[in-house]
């Protein structure tokens, strides 16, 4: 009897490794270069411990790169992703063959968690339709439009950095500047985290980002396997987010409506597609949009570009001023052209005087380049793709990673890649790189809606900083600065602690 059961549990444990081998060899059976995988992790060991996603990626792309063929296979956990390495080929797929490559594959589930239904999560048709209601809202006549407001919560980021005494952890301050400016353009909320470090709206943002519905492994569940997570009716938000988020944007929707109050911000835009889609929804009774679907609909894309929009810019600018402290001659030179431009238009910071402000360009430029803040995109095949100049196939549903940190610290790309410097973006130097050599908002008609307001707000608040104060290393500056390797965001694992002297 027991030899039975003996032999039944062989077989099984016998098939069980079959299939494993059989799946971690995909890409090997396909003559494209693997890394040895580990079975259950494959080649994501160490991740969010040892190793940040980003260190991954830069040994893989070093490995494939070696092997002079433009992609290779890896496996994170369980999940199978074409690894690009080829900057041709990764044209293709952002850009020219987009058609086949307009979804992400990222965990969203509508059903259960509307604010998931947003504009980076959305995929297909509701994706298509989504983008190109939301790009009108982003051009730059509405950049200009909003740019006063940005810089009235500007000059209070000004006053609160002069309150520090001593050195201050400078992602803190920036953070409560981008919340703020996101809360205003977003939901058209004063959150006043600037005057108050424990305003309502940064304490949730912090939550977002600081404290996960989920233990790590249902957190890689719902990353590696979207599509299972979302069968079993995974969230990824605590339900205090959720509650506060829907709630904001209702009673501002509500509150703008009777006051009949217009503040030329993103709410308003979405205010008024929403009254359009209710017109149309009105003269065609056949589409149901009931009210209560399109405020979700509009409190989920409100949602993203808080999430999306002041942590990303919070990061880049604080990373910004570390190398500024670190590098005082690029900082006077920086300086330098702000205060020269600013009196060229009579000290006041105008729309068209950041524009002329092209070394602040290059500076913005070179940052997001040495501290990516994503560290891959993400594309997956919605048919079957033959990848250019290869013999391979892509089955439709495969999943694509392009190792965009990777990328920005190539050697062969950018010579001494840890080495801050500017000069790299001169327009004769840059124009000379591959066009998807340099691309930290991504790339094609699926790049970042939001590149033109978060490069505006994170200008607008360096001018402002760097007009009035120096910023200098204090003895708890690190170098080189240490990064977390738990967020998948870029993040200085010990803050950036920097000390400011009032120079005006
Ligand atoms: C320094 C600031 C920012 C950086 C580095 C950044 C970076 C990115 C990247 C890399 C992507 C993915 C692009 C791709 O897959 O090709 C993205 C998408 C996106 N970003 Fe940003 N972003 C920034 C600021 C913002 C701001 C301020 C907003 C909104 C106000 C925003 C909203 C979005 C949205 C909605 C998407 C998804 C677009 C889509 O799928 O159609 N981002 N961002
Ligand atoms: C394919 O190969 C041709 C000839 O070598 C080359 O000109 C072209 O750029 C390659 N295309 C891609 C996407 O690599
Ligand atoms: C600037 O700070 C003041 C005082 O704390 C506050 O009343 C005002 O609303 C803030 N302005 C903006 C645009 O956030």
């Amino acid at each position: 009897m027991s030899y039975v059961f003996l032999s039944i549990a062989l077989v099984i444990v016998a098939l069980v490794l079959l299939y494993l081998h059989n799946h971690y060899s995909y890409w090997a059976r396909r003559g494209i270069p693997q890394e040895d995988p580990i079975y259950g992790l494959g080649n994501m060991k160490g991740i969010g411990r040892e190793f940040h996603f980003r260190d991954i990626n830069s040994r893989l792309y070093e490995r494939f790169k070696r092997s002079a063929s433009p992609l290779g296979g890896i496996y994170m956990f369980f999940m199978r992703s074409a690894f690009i390495v080829d900057l041709d080929i990764i044209k293709h797929i952002l850009i020219k063959d987009f058609s086949s490559f307009h979804d992400r594959g990222i965990f969203s589930n509508v059903r259960d968690e509307p604010l998931t239904g947003h504009l980076l999560r959305l995929e297909g048709e509701q994706w298509r339709a989504m983008r190109n209601k939301l790009t009108p809202v982003f051009t730059s006549g509405k950049m200009k439009f909003m740019f006063p407001t940005v810089v009235a919560v500007a000059e209070n980021l000004s006053r609160a950095c002069g309150e520090f005494r001593t050195e201050f952890e400078v992602r803190e301050l920036t953070a409560r500047y981008t919340t703020d400016v996101i809360g205003t353009c977003a939901f058209g909320i004063e959150c006043n985290s600037l005057s108050d470090p424990n305003a309502e709206f940064r304490n949730y943002g912090r939550l977002i980002f600081g404290k996960p519905r989920h233990s790590q492994l249902v957190q890689a569940l719902i990353l590696f396997n979207p599509e299972l997570a979302r069968k079993l009716r995974c969230k990824v938000f605590n339900d205090e987010v959720t509650e506060f988020f829907i709630n904001a944007v209702r009673s501002t929707v509500e509150y703008r409506v009777q006051n009949k109050v217009k503040r030329n911000d993103f709410m308003d835009m979405l205010i008024e597609m929403m009254a359009e889609d209710q017109e149309a929804a009105a003269q065609h009774d056949s589409i149901d949009l009931s009210q209560g679907l399109t405020l979700l609909q509009m409190a989920a894309q409100a949602f993203v570009f808080f999430i999306a929009g002041f942590h990303t810019s919070s990061t880049t600018m604080s990373f910004c001023l570390y190398e500024l402290a670190m590098n005082q001659d690029i900082q006077d030179k920086l300086r330098e052209e702000i205060l020269r431009v600013l009196s060229a238009h009579n000290n006041i910071v105008t729309y068209e005087a950041v524009n002329e402000m092209t070394y602040l360009e290059q500076v913005l430029s070179e940052t997001l380049r040495k501290y990516t803040v994503l560290p891959h995109l993400l594309r997956t095949a919605s048919s079957d793709y033959r990848i250019p100049n290869t013999s391979l196939t892509l089955p439709k549903g495969s999943k694509i990673l392009i190792p965009v940190d990777a990328i920005h610290h190539d050697p062969e790309i950018f010579p001494e890649p840890d080495i801050f410097d500017p000069a790299r973006f001169d327009p004769d130097i840059a124009e000379k790189r591959h066009a998807c050599a340099y691309m930290p908002f991504g790339d094609g008609p699926r790049n970042c809606i939001g590149l033109r307001f978060g490069k505006m707000q994170a200008k607008v608040g360096l001018i402002h900083l760097l007009r009035d104060y120096k910023f200098i290393p204090s003895t708890r500056t690190e170098n080189p600065i240490v990064l977390s390797k738990r967020n998948f965001v870029i993040e200085a694992e010990n803050g950036i602690y920097l000390k400011a002297v009032r120079v005006r």
